[in-house]
This record gives structure tokens, sequence and C-alpha cells, in this order.
């Protein structure tokens, strides 16, 4: 799969689904690869009798099913959901399940589902994907792996592939080769999606994406980090650094500028799991927020890249900001 040692500890995942179950195969059979990140605590589905049901119980897989008949839309999904949470599981990995889930339910899980489309999105939401696709005169159908937000088939497109159609293609056949297609591709999207939480360049975008949004911002190399800097070429002042591992640590991590040591130790005793004292830097009172591990709190993170800004900014910057903030 797509690490190259076996990670120390697994992403514990939730497969839910209604039919056949192939990409839950497929999914089933890549997590038992020594370098899968995640590992499959319950197939859940709404159809007591969905085929796919008896292949992981098969596999020796935990399996719960809970038909929706005569529920509403609120029962069914918090029975789906107390086995999911009871299995331990982190994540939910929606294979072929054909029920819409509450916004609620999305809104608790968000960031932590994800689901299969057979098209290429943004492209043919909803049914009858690979007709509307040969119908259209498309030269390739293919399939996505998004995340789910509560508008339909809408939420950022994780990693796609493409199929090509042929002439006098059939939306069956289309459908068979695209199933193919969708084996191959989601345990690597899976597998990628939980990884990136500890992949610098990831999280080095996610940070430059805000740090650099910030006004009169730029980035420079600073001893081996990458640092963010305020103000003109010459005079500038650094307000944060990216740091991957720098310096012994095992963590990849933001530097920002606390107002002192006190504010500084009293976060790290507060919350250990978010905050450490950098080597060198600690010193003079930055802190480092730890940025490898599951459930980063992006918004801190911008409020505190922001903070570190204004803390150096030169005055004529930081009026206009007030001024901005006013609105
Ligand atoms: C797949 O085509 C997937 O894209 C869609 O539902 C189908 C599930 O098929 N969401 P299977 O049950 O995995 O065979």
């Amino acid at each position: 799969m797509v690490a190259d040692k076996p990670p120390t500890t697994r992403t514990k995942v939730a497969i839910f689904i209604s039919g056949s179950g192939t990409n839950m195969a497929a999914l089933l059979y890549a997590s038992r690869l020594s370098s899968a990140p995640y590992e499959v605590v319950l197939v859940a589905s709404n159809k007591v009798e969905a085929e796919g049901l008896q292949l992981a119980e098969l596999e020796g897989f935990a399996t719960f099913a809970h038909s929706h008949k005569g529920q509403s839309r609120d029962a069914h999904d918090a029975a789906m959901e107390r086995a999911t949470i009871e299995a331990g599981a982190e994540m939910i990995v929606l294979a072929g399940y054909m029920r819409i889930l509450s916004d609620d339910f999305v809104a608790r899980w968000d960031g932590r589902i994800i689901n299969i489309h057979p098209s290429l999105l943004p492209k043919y939401k909803g049914l009858d994907t690979h007709a509307r696709a040969i119908e259209a005169g498309d030269s390739h159908g293919g399939a996505s792996v998004h995340l789910v937000v509560p508008e339909l088939d809408a939420g950022e497109v994780l990693a796609q592939v493409k199929v090509a159609i042929a002439k006098g293609e059939t939306s069956d056949t289309l459908a068979e080769r695209v199933k193919l297609a969708e084996h191959q591709l989601y345990p690597r999207a899976l597998a990628d999606y939980i990884s990136r939480d500890s992949d610098p360049t990831h999280l080095l975008n996610r940070v430059r994406t805000v740090a650099l949004s910030l006004p009169e911002t730029s980035e420079r190399a600073s001893h081996g980090a990458r640092g963010f800097r305020v103000g003109s070429e010459k005079s500038g002042k650094f307000f944060a650094y990216f740091n991957a591992q720098h310096h012994g640590s095992e963590h990849i991590a933001l530097l920002v500028k606390t107002s002192g040591m006190d504010e500084m130790l009293n976060l790290i005793e507060a919350q250990p799991d978010t905050y450490y004292k950098p080597a060198f830097y600690g010193a003079s009172g930055w802190v480092g927020i730890i940025l490898n591990r599951p459930g980063v709190d992006w918004d801190n993170v911008s409020d505190w890249l922001t903070r570190s800004w204004r803390s150096v900014a030169p005055v004529r910057l930081t009026k206009l900001q007030d001024a901005a903030d006013m609105f």
C-alpha cells in the first residue's frame, strides 16, 4: 500500500454497505497488507441480506445489520452510529451504502466519512452516472473518492481514476470496468487520506495557505525550516516557522509567538498533546503546535498564525487589519 513501513497505529474504520460489497472486499483484503494504515473493525449494513455481509463474516470481520424499514432516518442513523462507536471505529467508509445520512450525523463525523462515487465528480452526482456519461458522449467515465458533506456527492474529491468509454458501450459494461478501477482506487485513497495527517508536504501546504493569506507575508528558508515573515524583504520579521521533525523532535509542528515563557508553559501544561516547547525557540517564548496527530483544530492554528503575525507586523499593517476586522 502507500506507506513504506508498517504503521505503528492503524486507524480503525467501519465500512457501511447495502449491496454486493465488492469495494468492501477490496478494502478488507487491502487491510491485510502489512503496510495498510487502517484496520476494519466493523462492516455494517442497512440490509440484513446484503451479500457483502456474508463475505465479511466468512473472512472473520465483525458485522452489524439493521434494517431501515419502518424506522425514521434519525433512529436508523443512531443505531448504525452506536454500532460504529462500540466497535471503536474512528472513521466511516461508505462502500455502496444506499442511504443518505442525516446532516447531524455527517456533522458529527466531519472529515471522517468518505464515499466512492462512480463518476468523475463534479460530473454526474446522484444516480445513473454511467448512462449519463455515455449519453453525453464523454470519452471517459470513472470513479471518485470524496469526503462526505451534507450536500450529496459534493465533498472534497480526494482521488479519481478515469475509465475509457468504448464505442457502443452500455452502462452495464462500463459499470463493470469502473468497478475494477474502483477496487484499485478505494484502498489507496483511504490509505493516502489517513496518512496525510502525518505527511509533511500536506501539512506545510495547509499552514502556507493560511500564513500567506495574511497581509504582506512571504516565505523563506530559515535554519533548515520554512519560515513565514511579515514586512519588507529587508526589515521583515518572522512570525511562524514550520518544523518537520526538526532538531531531533518527533513532531511536525508550527512554531508561533506567545506573550512569553509563562503563557507558553501554561499552554503546554493544559494541553500537552497540542503544545510543546521547541528547542532553541522555546527560550524566547515560541510555542510548538503539534500538527502530526489526528483531530488538529485548524481554526486554532489559523488564530495563532494571525495572532503571531500581529505581534510582529508593523503598526501600519495591524491598523489596517483592525479596521478590516471591524466589518
Ligand atoms: C459502486 O459503484 C460505488 O461507486 C457506488 O456503489 C457501488 C457499490 O458497489 N457508490 P459494491 O457494492 O462495492 O460492489
